[in-house]
């Protein structure tokens, strides 16, 4: 009975709404980070756009998309390992505890877990709030009981965890291997962020996309159906219709390559001639085979993964992993700050 009522009441706006009859060009509404990280970023000389922009609504519906295609191996597989391995997760977390998600959450991998655990109060956390509202509201007719409190951040950022959940023991979930899209420094800082916001005693739940053979690597980034390139190149469709840009879609081409020395998977978007093109008033050249790289995704070893763990403040406790090693969740535990020698 409580729980729609506290949905509304802590529900935390961090931008403000818009105007449904606002009349402003289109670069006036748009996100002055997003402005600022495009213009920044296509500046050079080695163009780079972080990956966090490709999901506008367009974005979030190609990404669900490539969830379900055959060639993206990581949704499902974690998915079928989360089945397996929840009852475990629950013995260890015990009833009662408060699941704070780093994201909005997934239709099916969040209540898999929340089914198992019977937490006393679920957390989301997410920056795209009307995304956030739907999935909490979708949810909450499935746990009628449970209180959802959904917050609306950038959950890299500074954060206060609502009050309800101050005297539960808390269980962080990042699932997705999401985790992959920071570079190890950035990965490091934002495990021992979130160690901070769940403090001592907490645990965390967090899925690894693990090393793997380069073909089955590719070809979930570059599926024979195109929705990846899609999702890619809706990127620049983004930018074109939020920040007034003229950018020639169709002369760039969709890349994913494997980068071996830092673990990773790259996707870029290549120009195919030389161009010109304008965003937000300003010009920008790119010479023919020049590219703006869009998104990292780190996959790792079992030795590479604990290690960022421990760098980021947790102290792997147990993981499961599928048959062929695909993939990995991992539960581990707030490391003390001080600890000898
Ligand atoms: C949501 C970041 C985990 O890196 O596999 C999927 C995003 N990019 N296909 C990933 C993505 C291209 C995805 N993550």
């Amino acid at each position: 009975g409580v729980c729609a009522p506290a949905t509304a009441t802590f529900s935390i706006r961090i931008n403000a709404g818009r105007s449904p009859d606002c009349v402003l060009p289109a670069m006036f509404d748009a996100d002055p980070q997003f402005r600022a990280d495009v213009l920044s970023g296509l500046a050079g000389p080695r163009r780079a756009i972080p990956a966090r922009w490709f999901y506008d609504e367009r974005g979030s519906e190609l990404f669900d998309e490539i969830t379900r295609l055959p060639e993206y191996y990581p949704t499902r597989t974690e998915t079928a390992l989360l089945a397996q391995c929840r009852a475990d997760v629950a013995q260890r977390v015990g009833p009662g505890t408060a699941v704070i998600e780093f994201g909005a959450g997934s239709a099916t991998k969040t209540p898999l877990l929340l089914e198992a655990v019977a937490p006393a109060a679920y957390v989301p956390i997410d920056i795209s709030g009307d995304y956030l509202r739907d999935a909490a509201a979708a949810l909450q007719v499935n746990f009628p009981l449970l209180s959802v409190i959904p917050i609306e951040a950038d959950f890299t950022e500074a954060m206060t965890l609502p009050a309800t959940v101050d005297d539960m023991p808390r269980l962080g979930f990042f699932p997705g291997s999401t985790i992959g899209n920071f570079i190890p420094r950035s990965a490091v800082n934002f495990l021992r962020h979130i160690r901070d916001v769940l403090g001592e005693g907490a645990q965390l739940l967090i899925g690894f996309d693990r090393i793997k053979p380069v073909d089955i690597l590719i070809a979930a980034y570059d599926d024979a159906a195109g929705v990846t390139a899609a999702f890619n190149l809706n990127l620049l469709e983004r930018i074109n219709r939020e920040l007034d840009g003229n950018i020639p879609v169709n002369a760039f081409a969709h890349r994913a390559v494997w980068n071996d020395a830092e673990a990773r998977i790259e996707m870029h978007l290549e120009a195919l001639q030389d161009i010109s093109f304008e965003v937000a008033g300003q010009r920008f050249n790119m010479a023919a085979g020049e590219t703006i790289h869009t998104e990292n995704s780190h996959k790792y070893d079992l030795r590479g993964l604990r290690l960022l763990l421990r760098a980021g403040g947790w102290t792997p406790v147990v993981d499961y992993s599928d048959a062929g090693d695909w993939f990995t969740l991992v539960l581990a535990q707030a490391a003390p700050y001080h600890r000898a020698p």
